[in-house]
């Protein structure tokens, strides 16, 4: 994967130099990036930055999840027999509804051209499994699951990643000397030759501070996912009946003041120890914990250490003189993400 990920950090590298100075939302071009990651692993294919069909899609899911959260779509979550009326929550299906015809044009076009002989990519591995099971009835491997499986992991490895690497922009744009302690690092570990690898990560204890601190910060999922208790059980002397919702709170634990020095600060130290070294934390959750954290993990930290490297290897970030200054706090919209700011870079 790591090197899909490189090649498509140069396109957006491209993508930051077309802008040739002028101020930009990054919203769309990271969110396309990182969508693409995703994309070639499960489609084997990705999106040009100019695709408009595409680009309308990562719109719509941004409009998905902020009527998921709107009182009217909470209020059909509690009474959803009176809620058959016109209204957003309605938007909502029809935006699920397009969204899934888009992958199933995807899942089809991969049907017909399916040589059993080639394995393209997930949804050809996918096809294997349900031809493997097809005399199964109670095969989980059928083609109503593959669109399920891949609706969730395009919504679930782009939207995340990409938010953090808008946080990790807006980050370097508040805090100039943290910027600059980052481009000495870039220079003196990688240099401007060559693109940046994941072996570079473990010489590079400052940027890693500073993305583990962006993730800890940003706190993106502050209440990972919905989970359900399968059977009854107890924790630290609370009794949880079977079949109860779960709610994690990962809050908690990012911004507890037990744990972290400056818990509502941006401060990069909380991972570095006196020498400079990298130091883990284990109040450290972005990814949640136990057996359903996030299956991602993995796939998302090379992410963010390449991307977030070959933008900051190529360019220098400020805020643009035109702009108000960038709002610090988030917006609570399924996660939590950075207020739409605009950004210049500057080539180094
Ligand atoms: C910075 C990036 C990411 C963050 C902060 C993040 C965070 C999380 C969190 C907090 C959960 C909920 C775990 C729980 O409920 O206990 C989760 C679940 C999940 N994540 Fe991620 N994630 C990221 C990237 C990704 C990527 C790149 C993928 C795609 C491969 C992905 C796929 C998933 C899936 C499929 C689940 C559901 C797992 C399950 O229910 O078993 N995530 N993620």
């Amino acid at each position: 994967m790591e090197e899909r990920i490189r090649e498509e950090a140069s396109y957006l590298v491209s993508a930051f130099q077309a802008n040739d100075g002028r101020p930009f939302d990054p919203f769309m071009v990271l969110t396309n990036a990182v969508s693409n990651v995703i994309c070639s692993i499960m489609f084997g294919d990705r999106f040009e930055y100019s695709d408009s069909s595409f680009q309308r899609m990562i719109y719509l899911l941004k409009e998905l999840a902020e009527l998921e959260t709107k009182p009217i779509t909470q209020l059909y979550k509690i009474f959803p027999w009176l809620m058959k009326v016109p209204g957003p929550h309605q938007k909502l299906f029809s935006i699920q509804h397009t969204y899934l015809n888009f992958l199933r044009d995807i899942i089809q076009k991969h049907r017909d051209t399916w040589d059993p002989a080639v394995r393209r990519d997930f949804i050809d591995a996918f096809f294997e499994e349900i031809e493997k099971n097809k005399d199964n009835p109670g095969s989980s491997f059928t083609e109503e699951t593959l669109l399920i499986v891949i609706a969730d992991l395009f919504v679930a490895g782009s939207d995340t990643t990409s938010n953090t690497l808008r946080w990790s922009l807006l980050m370097m744009l508040l805090h100039p000397h943290i910027q600059k302690k980052v481009h000495e690092e870039i220079d003196l570990v990688i240099g401007s030759d060559r693109l940046p690898t994941i072996e570079d990560h473990s010489k590079m204890p400052y940027t890693s501070a500073v993305i583990h601190e962006v993730q800890r910060y940003g706190n993106i999922l502050p209440m990972a996912l919905l989970h359900m208790t399968y059977r009854n059980t107890n924790i630290q002397g609370f009794d949880i009946p079977k079949g109860t919702t779960i709610i994690p709170n990962l809050t908690s634990v990012l911004k507890d003041k037990r744990n972290w020095k400056k818990p509502f600060q941006f401060y990069p130290e909380h991972f570095l120890d006196s020498e400079g070294q990298f130091v883990k934390n284990e109040a450290f959750m972005p990814f949640s914990a136990g057996r359903r954290m996030c299956v991602g993990e993995q796939l998302a930290r090379i992410d963010l250490f390449i991307f977030f490297t070959s933008l900051l290897q190529r360019f220098e970030f400020h805020i643009p003189d035109d702009q108000p200054y960038p709002r610090h706090e988030s917006v609570f919209t399924f996660n939590y993400s950075p207020h739409p700011f605009q950004v210049c870079c500057r080539e180094r």
